[in-house]
């Protein structure tokens, strides 16, 4: 009989918390539930780990080209144009260790002090982290679920100035979970060539679409728009390969990939990308795509799951996210501040989430919490299983009684 890869057996607990940081189950005391950063709860596809194992057995390890592996480049072109329908040679990619270190290479490369790039708000905290690494500006446009193309370019146009240099784009969504349409993509891209503005597509997410949406790249829009577009992408979320630290940039102007591959210094060998992190995106892009296929039907009936559970909670209703495997509920009928309900799930029913705060997604996201649902179900009927009386507790200002600690192993 075969385990499903996505089974509450197949959580690996043990090293999940040797071993998965960045507020996750190694950085949590022992028992709390970490619903924090998006990072999958399961081991990559075995494809993935054949071709790691093999690789590292040959014990080869010699530098590699500064711009990536030619089988790196190849097998993401290839990708970009079977799943994306977008024209990608390999000579527009460039292998980045992360798509956080693909954002900043970019922002390095294409924006100076005094400059401005405008970010949507709220969104993941590396775009504006990003920009004023690189000693510009972020200035932030506020954005919601529900607003259409019109209204976001009415607020692209209140806080141009004539230092804005680019805008900076993140579709899938996060944490709104929003898929934007082509029409969308097409009406905001038309404004920056009107403004002669360039534009960073953020599409790490862009494996994690739930039906019936559908991805659109933005520079599979036109040639145009594809002139003036960097897209990065990343393995983090599709691939579960965060701690590989592996990701790209796509860029069709050649002068411009040229600034931005001299930006990141790997012809000097002071920076660049392993080459066993390559490896393991190719093995994942070349006989990976029937396990992400898995991994996306079981995310979306994690999805339809929390969605339900969470809408128990007085007062909070969230649409189920089109992308991405983050919920991102409004949770202010149950306490203004976001951090001190996070708190409180945390002390009282041991699960962590993380709070809406300027820090993490800027302006816009006060009052929310964002939940990642990459987990088991069982995991995560547990978590909800513990936060439900600690939320009807509050809502009867009564102290939660003591949650159960349920299943043993996650005690
Ligand atoms: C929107 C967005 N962009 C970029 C990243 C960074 O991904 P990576 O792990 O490849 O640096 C993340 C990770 O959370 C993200 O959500």
């Amino acid at each position: 009989m075969t385990i499903s890869p996505f089974s509450d057996d197949s959580v690996p607990l043990r090293l999940l918390r040797e071993r998965a940081f960045n507020l996750r189950w190694a950085q949590l005391p022992k028992g709390v539930i970490p619903l924090t950063a998006a990072d999958p709860d399961f081991p990559a596809c075995p494809a993935v780990r054949e071709q790691l194992a093999r690789y590292a057995g040959e014990g080869v390890f010699s530098y590699g080209p500064p711009e990536g592996l030619p089988r790196f480049r190849e097998a993401v072109s290839d990708w970009m144009c079977a799943t994306r329908h977008m024209e990608c040679t390999p000579g527009m990619v460039f292998a980045t260790d992360s798509a956080a270190s693909a954002m900043a290479v970019v922002a390095r490369a294409s924006l100076k002090p005094g400059d401005e790039a405008l970010i949507p708000t709220p969104v993941d905290f590396l775009l504006h982290h990003t920009i004023t690494r690189a000693g510009a500006t972020a200035v932030r446009v506020p954005v919601t679920r529900e607003m259409t193309a019109e209204e976001f370019i009415a607020g692209l146009e209140a806080a141009r100035t004539p230092r804005t240099r680019m805008l900076w784009l993140c579709s899938p969504h996060n944490p709104l979970g929003v898929v934007y349409s082509r029409e969308w993509l097409r009406a905001v891209a038309e404004w920056t060539v009107e403004h002669d503005l360039r534009i960073l597509s953020d599409e790490i997410w862009s494996d994690i679409v739930y039906f019936p949406h559908h991805h659109t790249a933005l520079a599979s829009l036109s040639r145009k728009v594809a002139e003036r577009t960097v897209t990065v992408y990343g393995f983090s979320k599709n691939f579960a390969l965060a701690g590989l630290r592996i990701g790209c940039v796509i860029c069709t102007d050649p002068q411009w990939r040229e600034t931005i591959v001299a930006a990141a210094d790997a012809e000097s060998t002071v920076f660049g990308t392993s080459v066993l992190s390559q490896v393991a995106v190719i093995a994942a892009l070349r006989d990976g795509a029937a396990w992400l296929a898995d991994f996306v039907a079981h995310l979306t009936t994690q999805r339809d799951y929390a969605v339900e559970r969470l809408s128990r909670w007085p007062g909070v209703t969230v649409p189920p996210p089109q992308g991405t495997y983050v919920l991102f509920p409004c949770i202010s009928s149950l306490d203004e501040d976001a951090e001190r309900f996070c708190r409180r799930l945390r002390d009282q029913a041991r699960v962590a989430l993380v709070p809406g705060l300027p820090r993490w997604f800027g302006e816009g996201a006060g009052g929310h919490v964002r939940l990642c649902f990459a987990t088991s179900r069982g995991i995560l009927q547990e978590a909800f299983d513990r936060m439900e009386p600690v939320v009807m507790g509050m809502m009867a200002d009564q102290p939660a009684k003591p949650t159960s600690l349920g299943k043993t192993d996650l005690a």
